[in-house]
């Protein structure tokens, strides 16, 4: 049996969003949510990591240049400078990081397989990221 590995690449974008609630009252929202209903942005890091046996003889656990192209069309294109309010994957979810990590998943999650997507990890900043793993 072969060791199995775990192996993250790491990118990052830039995005804007706000957090609203569009069902709500607006005091609903400013009470639940205050200054972060003000749209602003973060540069957000991502890291993917995938997981598998270490192949014997390439010595890897997935070719982690097909990872960066992946992820770089699939995720960083399309978030890098959008307002994900307006992105559909947002449409009646709160574009919070947790939910940034949902939506990373579920769209790495047909290009790489289930099987070998272990997480998502999105750092809203150096102090606040949050893992997501299906
Ligand atoms: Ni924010």
């Amino acid at each position: 049996m072969s060791a199995r590995g775990y192996s993250t690449r790491r990118f990052s974008f830039a995005a804007g969003h706000r957090y609203w609630v569009d069902a709500w009252p607006a005091a609903r929202n400013e009470e639940t949510f205050g200054r972060l209903t003000v749209p602003h942005g973060h540069n957000y890091t991502l890291d993917v990591t995938v997981h598998g046996p270490i192949d014997p003889e390439t010595g890897m656990v997935i070719d982690l240049a097909e990872l960066k192209r992946v992820v770089g069309e699939t995720v960083v294109e399309r978030f890098d400078h959008a307002d994900l309010n307006a992105d559909p994957v947002f449409r009646g979810r709160v574009p919070t990081t947790e939910n940034i990590a949902v939506a990373v998943w579920d769209l790495l999650a047909p290009k790489l397989g289930v099987e070998r997507l272990w997480q998502v990890r999105v750092w809203e900043d150096p102090t606040l990221y949050v893992d997501y793993r299906g």
